[in-house]
């Protein structure tokens, strides 16, 4: 724009240059150029004169018709212009002018223009604001449901952490019980796989006892090759295991260690005690059942401490029942190599310390011998008497002697077995 402007100062200052020259020589009185021309520089006025040309004009004119003003310079170096080159000149320029105003004009319509837009958009701005201020209401509203929701989310957040933690108790306890259950498990199984090989054995058990019960006896005689444990049944009594020894003989009592306390009162020396394979006694209820049932013979064997083994045998015995306080009712005739014994015994009643069947008034021989027998005043065997673990001296001991010898035994057994049966 510089460049411009200086160029159209240029121009003007030499154009009017030429019309002062003129207008000097014609008349003096006119201002002089060179104030037309500084004014011409200020934009916001025009020269009076038509020869002073708007600098806007001027500019136009001198491109647009370079060779329309000629003028000479005479020997007196005057520049002539002829009128009528003034006068289209002038013309030119009303016409630039015309222009002028009219995109004055436009220029003034834009300006309306632009003021009426300034105006459509201060209302927008307006509106804009009074939506700002509606939407800064709602923010405050929204900002208050903001915070107060953010207080329940605080809330729910620490209930969530609280739930959390029971959570993860609850889990723990879960896992805890889980392998609880695991280790429970396995000892269920241990114990299912225990208890079906039982009941197997059970079975067993069952089909031997079974066909024990089929092949129920009522003495030892159909298992004399081996001795064992079997069932035995008489007439109106309940089925009872009893031992075997070869030879169809039943054991009726066994001492061998002193495992089992023999010092017993009389419900017990009735129904019978101890453990077949070990020291028992069978029970005189049984011992009346079955040597009532049929005839019977006794046997008994004993053993001394330093290895000495001596026997007797009675080829009666029958035990009578409880009414009749289990009496040895008959015993028959004596023969082995130990002494017999038992005689001084035979009618006799059975005694215990709490069932005094003895001859004595005034002893109870069951607690004078410590034990239970068919005494009388008081004895001279006493198989049931305290187990001593070396040969004693004592009256309490087991011993069987016909001389009132107390010589404890080492181990004794006592056996029936049906009596003239040919093995
Ligand atoms: C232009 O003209 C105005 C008004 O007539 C005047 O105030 C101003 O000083 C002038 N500017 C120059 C540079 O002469
Ligand atoms: C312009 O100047 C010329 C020559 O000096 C003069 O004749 C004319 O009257 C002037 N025009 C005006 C409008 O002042
Ligand atoms: C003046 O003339 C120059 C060169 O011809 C041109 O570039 C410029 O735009 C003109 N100025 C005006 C205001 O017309
Ligand atoms: C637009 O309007 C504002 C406020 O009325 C005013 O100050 C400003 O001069 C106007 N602008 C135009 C270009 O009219
Ligand atoms: C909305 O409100 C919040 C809190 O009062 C403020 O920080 C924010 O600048 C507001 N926003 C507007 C657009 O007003
Ligand atoms: C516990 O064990 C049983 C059997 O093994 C199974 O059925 C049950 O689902 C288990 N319970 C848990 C809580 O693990
Ligand atoms: C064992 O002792 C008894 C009685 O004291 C005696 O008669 C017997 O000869 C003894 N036997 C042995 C093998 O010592
Ligand atoms: C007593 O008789 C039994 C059986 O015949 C026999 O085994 C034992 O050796 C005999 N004892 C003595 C000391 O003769
Ligand atoms: C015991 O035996 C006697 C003699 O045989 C008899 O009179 C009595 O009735 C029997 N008692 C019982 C309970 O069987």
């Amino acid at each position: 724009m510089e460049k411009e402007l200086l160029i159209i100062f240029m121009i003007v200052s030499v154009i009017p240059w030429s019309f002062s020259a003129t207008v000097s020589s014609a008349k003096k009185k006119e201002p002089p150029i060179k104030d037309c021309t500084r004014d011409v520089k200020n934009k916001s006025e025009m020269c009076h004169n038509t020869t002073q040309i708007p600098v806007q004009l001027v500019n136009q004119t001198v491109t647009a018709k370079p060779k329309l003003a000629e003028f000479q310079i005479d020997a007196h170096k005057t520049i002539s212009i002829s009128k009528d080159d003034l006068n289209d000149l002038l013309d030119v320029y009303m016409d630039k002018l015309a222009e002028n105003a009219a995109t004055i004009h436009d220029k003034e319509n834009e300006i309306i223009n632009l003021q009426s837009r300034n105006k459509s958009d201060e209302d927008q701005l307006k509106k804009y604001q009074e939506q700002l201020e509606t939407c800064q209401i709602q923010n405050t509203t929204l900002t208050s449901t903001l915070s107060a929701r953010d207080e329940q989310i605080k809330g729910l957040l620490l209930k969530t952490s609280i739930y959390e933690t029971r959570l993860k108790r609850k889990q723990n306890l879960l896992a805890l019980h889980k392998k609880q259950n695991a280790s429970n498990a396995a000892a269920i199984n241990e114990l299912k796989a225990r208890v079906k090989v039982l009941a197997y054995k059970l079975r067993e058990r069952k089909d031997d006892l079974l066909a024990d019960w089929e092949a129920a006896t009522n003495s030892c005689l159909p298992h004399n090759k081996i001795s064992g444990i079997h069932l035995m049944q008489l007439p109106d009594f309940r089925p009872f295991l009893v031992a075997c020894e070869g030879n169809g003989w039943t054991v009726i009592q066994r001492r061998m260690d002193g495992s089992v306390n023999f010092y017993r009162n009389w419900n017990e020396y009735r129904n019978g005690f101890g453990k077949l394979n070990g020291e028992f006694f069978i029970g005189l209820e049984k011992l009346h059942r079955l040597t009532a049932f049929q005839p019977h013979e006794l046997f008994v064997s004993l053993r001394l401490f330093n290895g000495s083994h001596r026997v007797a045998f009675y080829d009666d015995f029958i035990i009578g029942n409880e009414t009749e306080g289990y009496e040895l009712k008959l015993l028959g005739n004596f023969h082995g190599n130990a002494s017999d014994a038992m005689r001084t015994h035979d009618k006799m009643k059975f005694s215990t310390y709490d069932r005094d069947h003895d001859e004595f008034t005034h002893i109870n021989c069951a607690e004078y011998h410590h034990g239970a027998w068919w005494y009388d005043f008081c004895s001279r065997s006493n198989l049931n008497g305290k187990y001593f673990k070396t040969q004693t001296d004592n009256e309490q001991g087991i011993f069987w002697d016909q001389w009132y010898s107390f010589k404890s035994l080492k181990s004794v057994q006592m056996l029936i077995r049906p009596k003239n049966v040919k093995i």
